[in-house]
């Protein structure tokens, strides 16, 4: 046996064993796939792998080489499974593309961590020999970015799916839309993008602060429809799914400015520049549900993922009851309250996203009022007992639907890491990292069948904070990677002592791809609340 320090990878697979053997990577080792199925994770690792090392890795159809990549049939390990064998030649099977790529991330992980880095390094590539076999607790290990805050350079975006492809991850939950900003070039309403993804400035501090202050910048961008195809390309080659969210009927503030005759109010309105929550909400015009679909027509055209997300969180009601028109709708369409017009309203969404053979994800609120048949819920308010968003997602796993866990509680990196009073601004709240890592993706009282709706799990990342990808990075990392490692690993498997660990390796990783993450002894915590 050797005796070899366990290697530290993120997130650790489910069966881990040494064994003899060295491999050394150089600039003779050729990558070589058995199987056509097999050519594109070879060909990805190949140029994963280069920059770092230097080495050509020629990528060959063979069954033999340094690297051996095949498909096998092994029903055990799943979509996603896969076996990596390190001795002096490594082999990576799996039933499916996917686990091959995740072999294939594991591999990467196993040597020295500078081989993130951009640029040539001279040193040795060795792994020690080991043989592992994994396979994910969940299908759904979701990061969500919020690109309308603030929005982020598509190059950033690149890089930021790249690292979430490392730990494993297999979705980017992309919200695209919001009051302060459009971001996604829709050809039929170029106003979106030419008027809806600008603000004139931004709020300075906190959104509670008095006086307000601003900074007199205009703030904007949007991803033209050539640069979204070039992210769904990156991100599917990296087996991440891109769920898009335009998020409606509330939230809408910046299409609103865009096109006045969205909207509720006769005044017209700028694209926002504070934060919270916006009364400014669609109205419910057929004109308006027209619009919705064109929208939607457009962004499923874009964005091949089975899951559309539609928003319907926070959608102040208070204009609809002002309303005279509204309220002429509700009553010709037989409607008691204004919870069931949005109801209705997303229940006609989701219509549409079926006859085009996709299928609705929204916020937990989107079953207020009755939940449209077959919508997935996305769980975000809190995760007590008796919270209301519990109570929703309880029910709707009892009564069928799928469910996404994205809980404010534990799973929203917008909120203080540590309560020393240097950590830069955030919304507010306090999530450490051991509370990230503790927190169990369960729902008790739940029989087989229905536990199995919970899709599973997915960090957020509001950025009404985050000016930047730096800012983005650094609230991100490490809490995602302990979502990674929540996400992957069984309950009993999971170890807060080694995962610490671990992690000193993962920062040597970031460092050496230049992810902006926080430091573990970067700031100590203390006991007042910033
Ligand atoms: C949300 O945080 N409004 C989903």
């Amino acid at each position: 046996m050797s005796t070899s320090i366990a290697p530290s990878l993120i997130p650790q697979p489910i069966e881990l064993n040494p064994i003899n053997g060295t491999f050394e990577l150089s600039a003779d080792s050729t990558i070589a796939f058995a199987d056509e199925a097999a050519r594109q994770p070879a060909e990805l690792l190949a140029t994963q792998l280069r920059p770092a090392t230097g080495f050509k890795l020629p990528v060959k159809p063979n069954t033999k080489g340094s690297i051996v990549f095949q498909t096998q049939k092994d029903p055990a390990l799943g979509p996603e499974g896969y076996e990596l064998r390190v001795t002096s030649h490594i082999s990576i099977e799996a039933p499916s593309v996917a686990g091959l790529f995740y072999g294939s991330q594991t591999l990467r992980q196993l040597l020295p961590p500078e081989i993130y880095a951009s640029k040539k390094i001279s040193k040795g590539w060795t792994i020690q020999g080991v043989e592992i076999r994994d396979l994910p607790r969940f299908r759904w290990r979701g990061m969500h970015l919020d690109v309308a805050r603030h929005f982020m350079p598509k190059k950033e975006v690149l890089h930021f799916i790249d690292t979430l492809a490392s730990l494993k991850f297999n979705t980017f939950h992309w919200h695209l839309t919001d009051d302060q900003g459009w971001r996604i070039e829709i050809k039929k309403y170029p106003k979106l993008t030419t008027i809806g993804a600008w603000r004139k400035e931004t709020l300075v501090g906190h959104n509670d602060d008095r006086p307000r202050r601003y900074d007199g910048l205009c703030h904007g961008g949007f991803y033209t429809q050539s640069d979204l195809r070039e992210v769904v390309a990156y991100a599917t080659e990296r087996h991440i799914r891109i769920v898009p969210e335009i998020d409606m009927p509330g939230h809408m503030q910046a299409a609103i400015a865009a096109y006045p005759e969205l909207g509720c109010t006769e005044h017209p309105l700028e694209v926002m520049k504070e934060w919270g929550i916006c009364k400014n909400i669609l109205n419910l015009e057929e004109s308006t549900f027209q619009f919705c679909k064109d929208v939607l027509t457009e962004v499923m055209d874009l964005f091949p993922s089975e899951f559309i997300h539609i928003g319907g969180d926070e959608a102040e009601k208070e204009q609809w009851e002002a309303s005279e028109r509204i309220q002429d709708l509700r009553k010709k369409r037989g409607l008691n309250n204004m919870q069931a017009m949005q109801s209705e309203f997303i229940q006609r969404i989701a219509d549409f996203l079926k006859s085009n053979n996709r299928r609705l994800i929204g916020w937990d609120e989107i079953a207020e009022g009755g939940l449209a048949e077959k919508a997935t819920i996305m769980w975000w308010r809190g995760e007590s007992l008796g919270n209301v968003g519990f109570e929703i997602a309880k029910k709707s796993v009892q009564n069928g639907h799928d469910l996404v866990i994205a809980v404010n509680s534990h799973l929203y990196f917008d909120a203080y890491q540590s309560m020393d009073p240097h950590e830069p601004l955030a919304i507010g709240e306090f999530i450490p990292l051991e509370s990230t890592y503790s927190f169990e993706p369960e729902i008790e009282g739940l029989n087989h069948t229905e536990a199995a709706h919970i899709l599973g799990v997915q960090g957020q990342l509001w950025t009404e904070y985050m000016p930047d990808i730096e800012k983005v990075e650094y609230m991100a990392f490490p809490r995602a990677c302990a979502l990674a490692e929540l996400a992957w690993l069984p309950k009993k498997k999971k170890n807060f002592a080694t995962f610490l660990r671990r992690m000193q390796m993962q920062e040597k990783r970031f460092a050496a791809t230049g992810v902006n993450f926080r430091k573990s002894k970067s700031v100590m915590p203390h006991t007042t609340a910033p």
